[in-house]
């Protein structure tokens, strides 16, 4: 399954000066136990804020320039189509981890999100979660993360057939 994870202040922010606003250790060992074992795909802006890659996890890249500099352990992907051929031949889940312009681009393919509410307001952000994302989709779990963290989980409504 692709599904998106994402962590959004209470104004919309998810990044500033392309780094995470914020430091909420709960919410990275959420996302370290959930994501792990499993494929995490990014944009090469994201990728070039973590310059590493996430252990025990296969590392997707995803970069239409290519003009990216990866360890060989890590898997450059050009686009969206691509992305989703890879999906299909893996036998793990695939996480949409960011940014913004990557969550634009998987919506229609991410069947399930996982959004921790942050709860703060970031004033000076200059990235926000795109508008709409989660049209289509209804909340079927909450978890409370400790230290005012509310994850939720959203998932595809079915779709009329
Ligand atoms: N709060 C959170 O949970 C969270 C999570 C992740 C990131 N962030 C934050 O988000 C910000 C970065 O987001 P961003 O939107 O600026 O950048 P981004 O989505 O990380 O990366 C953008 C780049 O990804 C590539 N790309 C995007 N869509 C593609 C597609 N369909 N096919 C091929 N390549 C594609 C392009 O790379 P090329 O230019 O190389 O072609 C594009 O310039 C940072 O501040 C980061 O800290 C927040």
């Amino acid at each position: 399954m692709i599904i998106g994870i994402v962590a959004v202040a209470r104004n919309g922010a998810i990044g500033k000066d392309n780094k995470l606003p914020w430091h909420y250790s709960a919410d990275l060992k959420f996302f370290k136990r959930t994501t792990m074992g499993n494929a995490v795909v990014m944009g090469s802006r994201t990728w070039e804020s973590i310059k590493r890659p996430l252990p025990d996890r296969l590392n997707i890249v995803l970069s239409r320039s290519g003009d990216v500099t990866l360890p060989p352990e890590v898997r450059l992907i050009r686009s969206r189509e691509e992305l989703i051929e890879l999906a299909d031949e893996l036998r793990s889940d695939v996480f949409v981890i960011g940014g913004a312009s990557v969550f634009s681009s998987l919506k229609d393919v991410i069947e399930k999100w996982l959004v921790t509410y942050i709860p703060e307001n970031v004033d000076d952000a200059d990235t926000f979660l795109p508008d709409g994302l989660f049209d289509g989709f209804t909340v079927t779990d909450e978890l409370d993360l400790g230290d005012d963290l509310l994850v939720r989980v959203f998932e595809r409504q079915n779709r009329a057939s």
